[in-house]
């Protein structure tokens, strides 16, 4: 399901709108909610700390695992995803702080602390609903082009032009770590509901192989062309290539 919309605050609601319904279908069970970082989910995190504050909409028994972390950023520094997940939502709502996991950057041994990580989810259920953005080059999460659309939860090496991307959060592009863990594709296709949102043109190309190019590792966020049920929620500059 593709909805193009006007402009982010428009995005917002649509994305808002789906995890609305999905926290009030887990009732009071609480929801397993995967969360991404970035810049595009935002808007959307802003809609849900204002329904939160003036609906009463809430996250109280719900659980959220991230999709991925920087390896070797502890999780206080500015940057790490752990960081920037509560700062910008989660610590804005009446979810347990306990309840928000993210893979650990810090971790001595990653490559085990991925596959501890994957476990977890399963453990946990599996994600009710996934948010997604999209990298220019097609990645989700950190899944760089190549990645295999069966991939689990692993340490991943970053492209060169994920790392220019991100480099306006850092100091400079040598500030930014150039391996991660991140949930892999196999992995995200588990979820039971994904919403993917982008902005601006800097995304046209990723989006319109995602939604209308063949299947391939060349563009990872392909893979959700196998998934049943995903929304993909778009302004006019993201979808120039639809
Ligand atoms: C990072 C994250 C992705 C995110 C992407 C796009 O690399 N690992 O999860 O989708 O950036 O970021 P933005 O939304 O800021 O464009």
């Amino acid at each position: 399901e593709i909805h193009i919309v006007a402009d982010a605050e428009a995005g917002a609601k649509v994305v808002a709108d789906v995890f609305t319904r999905t926290l009030q279908a887990a009732g009071d069970t609480g929801a397993v909610l995967g969360l991404a970082t970035g810049s595009s989910p935002v808007p959307a995190y802003e809609e849900l700390i204002r329904r939160h504050r003036e609906d009463g909409l809430s996250f109280a028994r719900s659980r959220a695992f991230l999709l991925d972390e920087y390896v070797g950023l502890p999780a206080g520094h500015e940057q790490s995803y752990h960081r920037f997940i509560r700062e910008n939502f989660t610590s804005h709502v009446d979810i347990d702080d306990a309840a928000v996991v993210s893979p650990d950057g810090t971790a001595v041994d990653p490559v085990a602390e991925a596959a501890s990580y994957d476990r977890r989810l399963q453990e946990a259920g599996g994600v009710d609903l996934q948010i997604l953005g999209i990298g220019s080059n097609g990645h989700i999460a950190f899944n760089e082009p190549g990645s295999s659309l069966a991939s689990r939860t692993r340490v991943v090496g970053l492209a060169r032009s994920t790392i220019e991307d991100n480099s306006r959060y850092f100091a400079s592009a040598e500030d930014v770590p150039v391996r991660a863990l991140s949930q892999g594709l196999g992995t995200i296709l588990e979820a039971r509901r994904i919403v993917l949102t982008a902005t601006g043109a800097g995304k046209a190309e990723a989006v319109a192989q995602l939604a209308e190019g063949p299947i391939s590792a060349r563009w990872p966020a392909t893979a959700l062309q196998m998934h049943p049920d995903v929304t993909v929620v778009v302004d006019e500059a993201a979808a120039a290539r639809l």
